[in-house]
Formats: C-alpha cells, structure tokens, sequence
C-alpha cells in the first residue's frame, strides 16, 4: 500500500477493480478432468473431507449472496457479487468432481444465517483467511508426495488461486471498511484476533466432528499414511509461510495482504529454530 491511503475512496476503487480485472472465466464442468487409475480413485474416495469441502462452498456462496443486496456501496457490492458467484463455482466444481468420480458426498441443508448478514460475512471471511493459510501447507504437502496425479492439483490450484484473490479482497475490505467507520490500528488489531479466534474455534470443531466415528465409514488409515508420511510440524508451518508468499506475489503489490498469520508462523518458526540450536546446550549441561 505505497500511494493509496487505506480506507480513502480510491483504495475502495482500487481493490475492487483488480478483484474484477482478475476474474477468470471456466466452466467446471469442461475442465481438463484426468481419467483416474483405480489406485487413484481410492486414495480420492479416501480423503474424508469432500462433504465438509462440498458444504463450506455452498454456504460461502450463500453467505456472500445474501449480504450483497446489504452493501450500500455499488462499488463494493459489485465486487461481493462477483466473490458469490465464484463460491458458487467453487460448489459446482466439486460437485462435478463429486459425480465424475464416484465420491461419498451429498449436498445437504444449509443453515439459516443470522440478520446480522454483515457480521456473518465478516466471520466467514477471516474463516477462508484461516482455512486458505493452513490450506496452503496442506496443497504443498499432497502434491509434494504425488498423492494424485499432477493434472488434478492444476484443477484445484484454480480453486486456490481464486480463494487466494478472496482473502486479499477480505482484507483490502476490512481496512476499508473500519477505517471508513474510524476504528484506529488497536481496536483493529483486536477485532482481528477476535474474528480469528472464532474462526479457529469453528475450525476445531470441524476437526473434532471429523474425528467422531461415522456410520462405519471409517478413514482408510492406510491411505492417509501415505499422505502425512515424513510429516513434520515445522515442515508444515514453513510450508504454509512460502506458500502464502509465493502465492501473494501473485497480486499487485499496492494491494493490502493478511500479515497476522504469516507474522504468528515466522515467529513460531524462529521459536523452534532458537529450540533446536539451544537444546543440544541443554543437555550437555543437564
Ligand atoms: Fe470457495
Ligand atoms: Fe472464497
């Protein structure tokens, strides 16, 4: 953010114009699916999160689409309406990848959102900076280990790339948006790590349903081992930092980008690396 000033009309008119400008027209329906070895197809059927992922895209889309006749700003609201119809895609691409390949998920009922649609975009938006951040190590980890063939990671880096221009989009919207209100750096830093916490808490959750025994269903562990085999914590967090790095040269630098995350990694990373050099010291002299 080198010339515009945050929060004035000409940053609104910025971030909005390059999330337009870097819309990408696909259908997913014509999307170079590969054809699957049966080895294949059971490590894709194994993954046990597609209905979690195949329901979080339909209710982005709905989420987004019910606060965007709320935004007052005609700027704004057209950028949010373009941000719906992309998570409807995002839907529809896993529906299509749902069907083509015979996986266990089914659409089911979306929630009621709460008046308050602002707010329930707002959690939803620092939940994708989360889920993207973390989503990031993950991609790197699985296609690293070639746990499927090269052309179905291309397929979903169409998906990350558009939730990548999301959250740059969110956070863009949030500093506008509370600077457009007067809330100064300390209460906007509180009010990040509020929205974060509710996200990571969310997030829990999720992980902890993942975890409860389902209709027999069980997580092939074998499958999984191939996946998380040699997988380290450290490898992990320094995964997501560089990835999200590398992912957010993508964007033109004037725009804003999350920062909280990629600061709480580094720091994490450089706790584990004084760890390490330290640790050897501690124990000769223990
Ligand atoms: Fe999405
Ligand atoms: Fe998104």
């Amino acid at each position: 953010m080198s010339n515009i000033e945050a929060g004035s009309d000409s940053h609104r008119d910025f971030f909005c114009k390059q999330f337009i400008d870097t819309h990408q027209v696909f259908d997913p329906d014509t999307l170079p699916w590969p054809t699957l070895s049966d080895e294949d197809l059971a490590k894709l059927r194994a993954v046990p999160f597609w209905q979690e992922v195949y329901h979080t895209e339909r209710r982005a889309g709905a989420i987004v689409d019910a606060f965007t006749p709320r935004i007052t700003d005609p700027v704004v609201r057209e950028a949010v309406q373009l941000q719906g119809f992309e998570e409807a895609r995002h839907a529809s691409l896993i529906r299509v990848m749902i069907e083509r390949y015979g996986l266990d998920a089914q659409a089911q009922p979306l929630e009621r959102f709460p008046d308050d649609l602002e707010t329930a975009f707002i959690d939803f938006g620092f939940g994708e900076c989360l889920d993207a951040f973390l989503g990031f190590g993950a991609f790197k980890t699985a296609r690293q280990s070639r746990f499927l063939p090269e052309a179905m990671f291309e397929i979903f880096d169409v998906l990350m790339f558009e939730e990548t221009r999301h959250i740059v989009f969110f956070i863009n919207y949030m500093a506008w948006r509370e600077r457009q209100r007067g809330l100064g750096p300390a209460r906007r830093m509180f009010k990040t790590l509020r929205f974060y916490s509710r996200a990571g808490m969310r997030l829990m959750g999720m992980v902890r349903r993942g975890q409860e025994p389902n209709d027999g269903r069980d997580f092939a562990v074998t499958q999984t081992n191939l996946f998380l085999d040699g997988f380290s914590f450290r490898g992990f967090v320094e995964d997501c930092y560089r990835e999200n790095a590398r992912r957010m040269r993508a964007f033109d630098p004037d725009l804003m980008q999350p920062t909280l995350l990629p600061s709480i990694a580094d720091l994490a990373l450089r706790g584990i690396n004084v760890w390490d050099k330290t640790r050897p010291y501690l124990r000769r002299s223990s």
